[in-house]
């Protein structure tokens, strides 16, 4: 029952392109440094718990969403919802703006990797991280360009469809990526010092005590940080996964994908961790550097820090920065195509609704070059080094998005629309059109013991952990003082939700 739209040639294919989507630059430079800093343990704890009770949820309802229609997010919340038609938006606006920084950043890892290619081949002498990073984002045309490289790898795997595309890149690349992450490892845990690094990460309270911090975050600061951080890991309250689902075939259990996509997530997350901070507070340490000024997290662990590992190990460094570089890029592109394929679905669907037949290539490099457009204000931007004017910065005197492009973008995205986004469709799902409707399509009509955690989790605690979420993420952006005011805006947003979603006809349609 092969359709137009195509479909996954395998269940364990889905699965490699669920998980690449999901493990990407927000597992290398955000986990791992979130963690530590957040309370090591302690916040490995309260992620574990906000992933199997909110995250292993949605990304159920995510999946059964999208199969259950055969359509990504616009076409899914049409179909299924009458007062939250308008959530799918969300849903295709924010991969649009993920995809302005994510292509960026891909450029720079193309561009490192070439760097540490050319170092390897010729042996060049190494230019530490700083300069190499300065010079980078001083060089507009240069970052473009590569934005540009990086877009054609995505153009070219999502022109070629789910199956003859995106799954055949997956089920080399994540592989692929696997493998080097574990050669990573080996290298960073034999450095000397590496020990602390691994302190840091686990040991409850380490931060502070070792000197990487100077206070400890307080529980609610936790809460939502790890929160954040588990929404953007597993790819959630975007589309991807609504979109992944739409092409998945009946018969595979979605409690099982959604476990084991959970699972892989978190896992690698850790894996990235052990592979990059041990060898960072290794060398901070052996450079004399006070560990509270080693880079750990963001852009300048990757594009300094690390790099600057690379050039201490001496002739063999440019080897494990070309693979370092390479798996990071290739955990990049791997989540950019899922952002790309929701976009380009939602053309190719809205032409199929339409009686018309768009061809996948065209949309695809519609796509592509939209993003390239917005992409280029970011790329120029070099992360505020250029001077590029940053709305709302001067207006508002707010100084939660440091004067550059990619803060901005990001507090759009991952700071704003998808803590909405995660929040009125568990609302949806749980007040409007009723879980029983989700728990249907999840396990095929068959009752399981899943029914009322998945309920509960839909009603309550998913919707009321994006409340914390929204409000953690809007004091990061616009200041401590907002926090209180992020709570009340989450908890008026939920009650008003509800009351919109149980008077709304579809509920009494489910009723019955
Ligand atoms: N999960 C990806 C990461 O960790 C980012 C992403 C978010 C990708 C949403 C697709 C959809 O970097």
């Amino acid at each position: 029952m092969e359709n137009e739209r195509g479909s996954w040639g395998s269940n364990i294919g889905f699965l490699l392109a669920a998980i690449g989507s999901a493990v990407g630059l927000g597992n290398i430079w955000g986990f791992p440094y979130k963690m530590g800093k957040s309370g090591g343990f302690t916040f490995l704890i309260v992620y574990l718990l906000l992933a199997a009770f909110v995250g292993f949820t949605i990304m159920m309802g995510e999946l059964a969403l999208g199969r259950k229609t055969g359509t990504g997010p616009i076409g899914a919340y049409h179909a299924v919802s009458k007062r939250f038609k308008w959530i799918g938006w969300l849903a295709v606006f924010s991969p649009f703006i993920i995809m302005s920084f994510y292509s960026v950043l891909g450029g720079y890892c193309i561009e490192y990797m070439s760097l540490n290619l050319s170092n390897l081949a010729f042996q060049n002498p190494a230019i530490s991280g700083g300069d190499l990073f300065h010079s980078m984002l001083t060089n507009p045309l240069g970052s473009v360009v590569y934005t540009i490289l990086f877009l054609i790898i995505c153009y070219l795997i999502n022109r070629g469809g789910i199956s003859g595309g995106i799954e055949k890149f997956n089920n080399v690349g994540m592989p692929a990526l696997f493998v080097m992450l574990v050669i990573i490892i080996i290298k960073s845990l034999s450095l000397p010092g590496s020990i602390e690094g691994l302190k840091f990460m686990f040991v409850p309270g380490y931060a502070v005590s070792g000197g990487f911090i100077e206070a400890a975050p307080n529980i609610s600061t936790v809460l939502a940080t790890a929160g954040g951080q588990m929404f953007f890991s597993l790819s959630l309250a975007m589309g991807a996964m609504i979109t992944y689902g739409s092409y998945l075939d009946k018969k595979e259990n979605l409690v099982k994908n959604s476990a084991i996509i959970v699972i892989a997530d978190t896992t690698i997350a850790i894996m990235a961790g052990i592979a990059v901070i041990p060898a960072a507070v290794a060398y901070g340490i052996q450079q004399g550097i006070p560990v509270g000024e080693i880079a750990l997290g963001g852009p300048s662990l990757l594009f300094v820090t690390l790099q600057n590992v690379f050039n201490s190990m001496g002739g063999v460094g440019a080897l494990f920065g070309v693979i370092f570089y390479m798996l990071v890029l290739i955990a990049a592109i791997t989540s950019a195509i899922s952002l790309i394929e929701v976009i380009s679905t939602f053309f190719l669907d809205h032409a199929a609704q339409k009686g018309r037949k768009a061809s996948r290539p065209k949309v695809v490099l519609l796509v592509c070059l939209a993003i390239l457009a917005e992409a280029s204000l970011v790329a120029v931007d070099g992360l505020g080094s250029n001077g590029v004017w940053v709305p709302g910065q001067a207006a508002f005197g707010i100084s939660g998005w440091n004067d550059c492009w990619l803060d901005f973008m990001d507090m759009l995205s991952e700071g704003i629309a998808m803590p909405l986004g995660a929040m009125l469709m568990s609302i949806m799902i749980g007040w409007e059109i009723r879980p029983k409707s989700m728990l249907d399509e999840i396990h095929s009509g068959a009752g399981s013991g899943m029914d009322s955690f998945f309920s509960v989790c839909m009603k309550l605690i998913a919707p009321l952990g994006m409340v914390l979420i929204l409000s953690g993420q809007i004091s990061d952006f616009f200041g401590k003082g907002a926090r209180i005011a992020g709570y009340i805006i989450g908890i008026v947003i939920y009650v008003i939700g509800v009351a919109v979603a149980v008077t709304s006809p579809m509920r009494k349609a489910a009723h019955k």
